[in-house]
């Protein structure tokens, strides 16, 4: 098959579309035949060198996918050979075909194209296990988003929309903070111009954090007592002083996580939440996937640089 392949460390520039061996089902997984990747931000770092995958995972970028399932291994439960289905993967997506454990394949959802549904795992799975399984956002709660135009951010938004929360978000520009408004967000900063802590004081319940240190005290100003703080992102650096006084004053938390290096069996169950609670939603049209590009996968560089611009609006596809 051919596949995307990281030729060095470097700019978009090293990425090469090229032939390589064609993955086996092991035991417990399937191979699909991928009709479309896309681009995420710990794609970027793992083109430069600062972001291997976990051991184990393929050196073929790609953290997503959707197609059709074209081989079965040993001990899948639910999965047939011509199935239409997207799936959240350690890596391998930008290719022709990827092996994948069942437990991490999801049916596509209805209502949109499969296309469309390579672009649901990574936002989706990060969304629920975050904000709704560690952070445990209720209706009637304050979700603060930061950088609401990314493609977690369009996903996150529409979601706590959805189970009924009020939306903050943080975004870069003011067509930025528009487009996050027009997806359902009540009240959004342009934080080149505004301190969104200053804004936002006393009123998140749960924050969405990719900025990390930079972001920490003004986050701990804008949580609400008993407000959750979960940092899935280090856009901003990673260290930096916490005042403990202001954690125990508001009884806050902090969670912190990542997605790609859970085990098999944890995202499985972050994948079937995801199938029960918001695939529904997508098939009603409450929930649409926000694709800012299809990009053909050989020109994947094309795609990382469409992401480095940092002009984008949710996600950038790669159509094979
Ligand atoms: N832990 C996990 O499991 C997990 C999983 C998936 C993604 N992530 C993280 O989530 C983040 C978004 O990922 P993505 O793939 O959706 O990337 P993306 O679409 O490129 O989003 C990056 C966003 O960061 C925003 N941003 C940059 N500086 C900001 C600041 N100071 N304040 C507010 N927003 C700022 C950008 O907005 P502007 O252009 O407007 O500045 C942009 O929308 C990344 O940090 C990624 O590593 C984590």
């Amino acid at each position: 098959m051919r596949a995307i392949v990281i030729t060095e460390p470097g700019g978009p520039e090293v990425l090469a579309w090229r032939e390589v061996p064609d993955p086996r089902p092991g035991r417990g997984e399937v191979v699909i035949d991928v009709t479309a990747s896309a681009v995420n931000r710990a794609d970027v770092l793992q083109r430069q060198g600062n972001y291997p995958p976990p051991p184990g995972a393929s050196e073929i970028p790609g953290l997503e996918c959707a197609g059709v399932i074209s081989e079965i291994g040993e001990n899948v439960e639910g999965f047939s050979v011509g199935d239409r289905v997207c799936a959240l993967l350690a890596g391998g997506g930008y290719a022709e075909r990827v092996a994948v454990p069942w437990q991490q394949v999801m049916p596509a959802p209805e209502g949109i194209s499969l296309a469309e549904a390579a672009g649901l795992p990574e936002v989706a799975c990060t969304v629920w296990s975050n904000v709704f399984m560690a952070a445990r956002l209720r209706k009637g709660e304050t979700l603060l988003v930061h950088g609401g135009a990314s493609g977690i951010g369009t996903l996150a938004i529409q979601l706590a929309k959805a189970f009924g929360s009020h939306v903050l978000v943080t975004a870069g520009t003011a067509e930025k903070v528009r487009r996050c408004l027009d997806l359902g967000a009540d009240e959004g900063v342009n934080y080149r111009e505004e301190d969104f802590a200053e804004r936002f004081r006393g009123r998140a319940d749960v924050i969405l954090d990719i900025i990390g240190a930079k972001y920490l005290e003004g986050n701990l100003a804008a949580l609400t007592t008993g407000g959750r703080l979960v940092v899935i992102g280090l856009q901003g650096g990673a260290s930096a002083t916490l005042n403990l006084g202001v954690l125990l004053t508001k009884r806050a938390s902090i969670f912190a996580a990542g997605l790609r290096g859970r085990p098999v069996d944890e995202k499985g169950a972050i994948c079937r939440g995801v199938v029960d609670n918001i695939w529904p939603l997508v098939g009603a049209g409450a929930i649409r996937p926000v694709v800012h590009a299809e990009v053909p996968m050989r020109d994947a560089a094309e795609g990382h640089r469409l992401m480095e611009q940092g002009e984008h609006i949710g996600k950038i596809l790669l159509i094979r």
